[in-house]
């Protein structure tokens, strides 16, 4: 595949919306399975419901964690397009940190959520379904789990903060500066093709 079309291939494209929706999902599906916590000890959830909602919330997490470590994969054997003159140099930096960031967040969240159910006594089930327990990458320990669980919970909020600068920064790029960076990762946007023909 060519390595200097002007958008992003269609692997890396696919890649980046189908893990942008899932994580922005799970991000809401996590904390209402918290809230769900809460209400199961104010006496106001089913315990087998609460169980089924965590036992989804982390088969959907486990599928993020392997598409975001193929989209690193095929991020390091394929180089994306070069970014359009009209972006300022300090500007293509802070991108580049934000998208390390971006990768480590996508693959970090779910490992740190796979250890911590590994860290936890009682078991995880893929799909829900007890046949199917989900495999343990650390022994039990409390301490641990509950250090890991605040890990969880702040990288989750840490990827949305990072998500609203990257949006903004798309947006900006886009509005403001006539840059064709929208273009290069939503299909449906036609580059204006300036600096890209
Ligand atoms: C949690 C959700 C998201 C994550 C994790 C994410 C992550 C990333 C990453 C890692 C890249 C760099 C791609 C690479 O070079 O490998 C990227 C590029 C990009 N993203 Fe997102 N993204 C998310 C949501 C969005 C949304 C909602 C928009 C809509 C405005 C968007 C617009 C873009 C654009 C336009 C680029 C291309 C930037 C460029 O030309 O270099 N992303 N995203
Ligand atoms: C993209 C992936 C994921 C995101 C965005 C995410 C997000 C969240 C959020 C926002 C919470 C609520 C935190 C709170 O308010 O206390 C949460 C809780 C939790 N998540 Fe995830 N999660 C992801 C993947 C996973 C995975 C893969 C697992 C396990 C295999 C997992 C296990 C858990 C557990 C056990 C909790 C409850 C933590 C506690 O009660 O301390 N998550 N998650």
């Amino acid at each position: 595949m060519s390595t200097d079309t002007p958008t992003y291939n269609f692997v890396a494209i696919l890649l980046h919306w189908l893990i942008a929706v899932l994580v922005v999902a799970m991000f809401f599906f996590g904390l209402y399975a918290h809230e769900q916590v809460e209400a199961l000890r104010a006496g106001n959830a089913e315990l087998a419901t609460v169980v089924a909602l965590f036992n989804w919330h982390k088969t959907i997490g486990l599928v993020v964690l392997v598409l975001a470590v193929l989209r690193l994969v095929w991020r390091l054997t394929h180089k994306p397009p070069p970014l359009s003159p009209e972006v300022p140099v300090l500007e293509r930096m802070l991108a580049r940190l934000a998208h390390a960031a971006f990768y480590v967040l996508i693959i970090g969240i779910p490992f740190v959520g796979w250890l911590m159910i590994s860290a936890a006594e009682s078991p995880s089930y893929f799909l829900n379904d007890t046949a199917l327990p989900i495999p343990e990458i650390w022994g039990d320990d409390r301490e641990f789990r509950e250090t890991l669980g605040d890990v969880h919970k702040y990288a989750a909020y840490g990827i949305m903060a990072l998500l609203v600068l990257h949006v903004a920064a798309a947006l900006k790029h886009h509005y403001r500066d006539g840059a064709d960076t929208l273009a290069r990762m939503v299909p449906f946007i036609r580059p204006r093709g300036r600096q890209n023909r």
